[in-house]
């Protein structure tokens, strides 16, 4: 997937925008580059073929002509460059008046990503975690804050960066309109593991996204098998419930990722790793191996106990 993480592959406006923006920065810059080139070669090639230097008045006039007119020029190009990021600049950075079809709080924590959809009725709020679903075509406004330092808010394919910065809330709006999976980042050095502060978007279509939103609303799904039972039992017994919640359960802590719906997601450890049984367990043993001064304390659970809180947590689709 080359358009993975990637600013020149657009999957929106404002993306598209920016990256036309691109595409005229590289044309002129190259431009002006090859021309440079072919004056210095000439240049040479001019100099070689002469045995005295030129001092002649005609010659002095003729090169003061040359030099004034390149400057005239590069300071032109210039101005028109500033012109055209501008106006970009503008054009991605939509008014007030510009309606967002829904609002999603975006929570930065070192390091990992919290998603929260509102609601005016509490039963249709949403809180997830570093995956970002989102409706093709729509317009969406993100209210970006931060719990500790500074981090910054990228979606290569979709927008520029914006920081979220610890005491203020700001609007940042985007819109995806090429249904897809995307790979963010974290884009401000925020500690250790900022580099593993990732997060993956999801963008569907609309019938498709209202169909994940309405499952996510659901409280997790009831432990069915022995494993289930088992691990549900192991986990609301353990250190597990200090941090995170699973809706429907007592757990109900908010300083870890909210779990209800963790076996629906495609990565753990802000999109360190896979989510499958294997890489759950090691994280679960040990997360400090995997993203060292992560939060998450190595467990003591037994072998058998932390498989089936890795089944558990599967089977919280
Ligand atoms: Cu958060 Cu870098």
């Amino acid at each position: 997937m080359n358009d993975y993480q990637s600013a020149l592959h657009p999957a929106g406006p404002f993306a598209d925008r920016l990256g036309s923006l691109w595409e005229i920065f590289l044309f002129t810059t190259g431009t002006v580059w090859l021309l440079v080139l072919l004056f210095l070669a000439l240049a040479v090639w001019r100099g070689s073929r002469r045995t005295e230097p030129d001092n002649s008045e005609e010659g002095t006039r003729i090169s003061t002509r040359w030099v004034s007119g390149a400057l005239v020029l590069s300071t032109l190009i210039l101005f028109a460059l500033l012109g055209a990021s501008v106006a970009a600049g503008r054009a991605v950075t939509p008014n007030e008046a510009d309606v967002a079809t829904r609002e999603i709080r975006v929570n930065g924590h070192q390091w990992w990503w919290e998603f929260q959809y509102t609601n005016p009725r509490a039963d249709r709020i949403v809180t997830t975690a570093n995956e970002l679903h989102l409706p093709a075509g729509e317009r969406i406004r993100l209210v970006l804050r931060s719990s500790d330092v500074i981090h910054s808010f990228w979606i290569p394919n979709l927008h520029g960066k914006h920081d979220l910065i610890p005491g203020k809330t700001v609007n940042f709006v985007i819109q995806a309109d090429r249904p897809g999976l995307y790979r963010a980042q974290c884009a401000e050095f925020c500690g250790l593991q900022h580099a593993r502060m990732g997060f993956i978007v999801v963008v569907e279509p609309r019938a498709q996204f209202e169909k994940w939103y309405a499952r996510q609303l659901l409280p997790a799904p009831i432990p069915k098998t022995a494993d289930q039972q088992r691990g549900q039992t192991v986990f609301l017994g353990s250190t597990c419930v200090m941090c995170h919640t699973i809706k429907g359960t007592p757990a109900g802590a908010r300083l870890g990722p909210d779990l209800t719906h963790i076996g629906s997601r495609l990565t753990i450890g802000a999109a360190t790793l896979p989510n499958t049984r294997g890489h759950r367990a090691g994280w679960i043993a040990n997360a400090q191996s995997i993203k060292p001064g992560v939060l998450m304390p190595p467990s003591n659970l037994s072998p058998d106990d932390l498989n089936a809180v890795t089944i558990y947590l599967e089977s919280l689709k």
